[in-house]
């Protein structure tokens, strides 16, 4: 597949070293979403269709109608329960790990898969590191029941917590609101600069109708970083530096 664009080129990168290197025969793999994650699943449908023996587990029903069409066979969690390794893409990363995602919409799956594997190993291309969660809209996926009383609760919560922040924007969808693969509305709000990722992660899972939000708090085990050159780094968590070092 050709590359529109320099960011294109370094996410493909991180994808197919994700597949040529972490994937082996007999594993059971979380799927991820988004246009990282689907570099990843087009290069791993290349080495299955090389005889690689895996199954899948998508993490939206995009990334499984794309793993599906490429041959990559699948399996529901509720069949395996337990994955040995997932591989899926960010919105944000910092030094530690610690993420925002849901840009994708995804994050429900993406979460749940994600603490089902063993292992997840993120995709990025180097503009998604960052010193400080919180550029990204942080996304949170809410009920569509009483969504507006929700939003008003969340908004209380973060400003409580000392963030300046606009009201939450309901995201919008091709026509009318976006609706999840579950069924949820997203919320998205800019805080600029979050300072205590954990506890607002905990504190806005405790509002009712907040099903689940976009903080992936110590998930991740490794990151493959793509550069604009085409080349890869893998680093762990805690030397994930916010400089393109490969730059
Ligand atoms: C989807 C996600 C994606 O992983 C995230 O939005 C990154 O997407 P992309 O690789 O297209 O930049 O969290 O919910």
């Amino acid at each position: 597949m050709t590359t529109g664009t320099t960011q294109d080129r370094a996410k493909q990168a991180a994808g197919r070293r994700a597949a040529a290197e972490l994937c082996h025969d007999g594993m059971t793999l979380g799927l991820g979403s988004g246009t990282t994650a689907h570099f990843f699943v087009r290069a791993l449908a290349e080495r299955v269709a090389d005889g690689l023996d895996v199954v899948g587990v998508p993490t939206s029903q995009a990334t499984g109608d794309l793993a599906r069409s490429l041959g990559v066979r699948l399996t529901d969690l509720e069949a395996v329960s337990e994955l040995d390794l997932t591989i899926d893409g960010a919105d944000e990363l910092d030094a530690q790990g610690d993420m925002i995602k849901g840009g994708g919409a995804c994050l429900l799956w993406e979460k749940i898969i994600s603490r089902a594997s063993r292992r997840t190993v993120i995709v990025s291309d180097a503009s998604k590191l960052v010193t400080t969660l919180g550029q990204f809209p942080l996304p949170i996926e809410v009920l569509p029941f009483g969504w507006t009383s929700t939003a008003r609760l969340v908004t209380d919560l973060l400003r409580d917590a000392g963030y300046d922040i606009c009201a939450p924007v309901r995201r919008p969808g091709s026509c009318g609101p976006l609706v999840t693969d579950s069924g949820n509305y997203l919320l998205d709000v800019r805080l600029g600069a979050i300072q205590d990722a954990a506890t607002l992660a905990a504190e806005l899972n405790q509002i009712p109708g907040v099903v689940e939000n976009g903080l992936f708090i110590n998930m991740a085990d490794a990151v493959v970083v793509g550069h604009a050159d085409g080349t890869t780094t893998i680093r762990e968590p805690g030397d994930i530096s916010g400089q393109d070092t490969n730059a």
